[in-house]
């Protein structure tokens, strides 16, 4: 069975004091749940303090972003090597950073194959807008995303890639997909997919979280589905407790 991975996706919030006290909360509760893959994802400036606090706890560090170049005249942008010092994961491919910062599936790709390079684990967010929802436009918005985003990979290794179904009509605004359209979404559109690029073994190896809205009132909803491995969490992961509650909802 695929273990669930639960990863807070701080966005841009908390200074380094800040940071230090919500992962003081979250510690000693995060540490108790092994049976659920956890991951704090703060801004970059306060990697290196929650890195230090996180050693030898079991719980994992990553990045919202990162370029997929390894060095060089990028001003502003920080390399897989320097992610790869502190942390394990990163988010590649946000509809935050698709929307304001101009990522493309092609961006999406290179930071993919950079990830994969340099042994991070890439949680890769695809959903559709509002208006591709509404137009019944979901499926095809989805798989453009996942088989231009995900192209070259090889199956091999295919399985270390998380795949987070966040529809941005339900990121941030309180109004989460049900659990059964998400589920929908990841067993008839996205693993479907790819099992097309991967080979079905590696297809059902492959953890797919849902985003938007998860609560821990919602949580359980979501975790009870077949298709659905895990959540990508953005407010409620600032609130300790109630990220305690969504990561205890996941244990299977
Ligand atoms: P939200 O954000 O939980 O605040 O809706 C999710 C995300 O953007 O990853």
């Amino acid at each position: 069975m695929r273990k669930s991975i639960v990863a807070g996706n701080w966005k841009m919030n908390k200074t380094v004091a800040e940071a230090r006290e919500l992962v003081s909360k979250l510690l000693s509760p995060l540490m108790e749940i092994i049976d659920v893959e956890r991951v704090l994802c703060p801004p970059f400036t306060s990697l290196f303090a929650v890195s230090s606090m996180l050693d030898g706890s079991g719980i994992g560090l990553g990045v919202q972003n990162m370029h997929w170049e390894e060095k060089g005249a990028f001003t502003g942008e920080i390399a897989p090597n320097m992610v790869k010092e502190l942390c394990n994961y990163v988010i590649i491919g946000h509809s935050e950073r698709r929307t304001y910062f101009g990522e493309t599936n092609v961006t999406v790709n290179k930071k993919l194959h950079a990830a994969l390079k340099h042994d991070l684990t890439p949680i890769v967010c695809v959903g559709e807008t509002l208006d591709e929802y509404e137009s019944g436009r979901t499926s095809e918005v989805v798989l453009r995303q996942i088989n231009l985003g995900f192209a070259d990979v090889d199956p091999a290794i295919a399985s270390r890639i998380v795949v987070a179904y966040e529809p941005v009509w339900a990121i941030g605004t309180g109004k989460a997909s049900s659990g059964e359209n998400a589920n929908q979404v990841h067993g008839q559109v996205i693993r479907p997919a790819l099992s097309g690029l991967f080979g079905e073994e590696n297809a059902q190896a492959i953890r797919i979280q849902y985003g938007g809205s998860v609560t821990a009132a919602n949580a359980s909803e979501f975790f009870s589905q077949s298709d659905i491995d895990g959540a990508l969490v953005g407010g409620a992961s600032l609130k300790p407790e109630e990220f305690t509650s969504i990561v205890k909802a996941a244990v299977k």
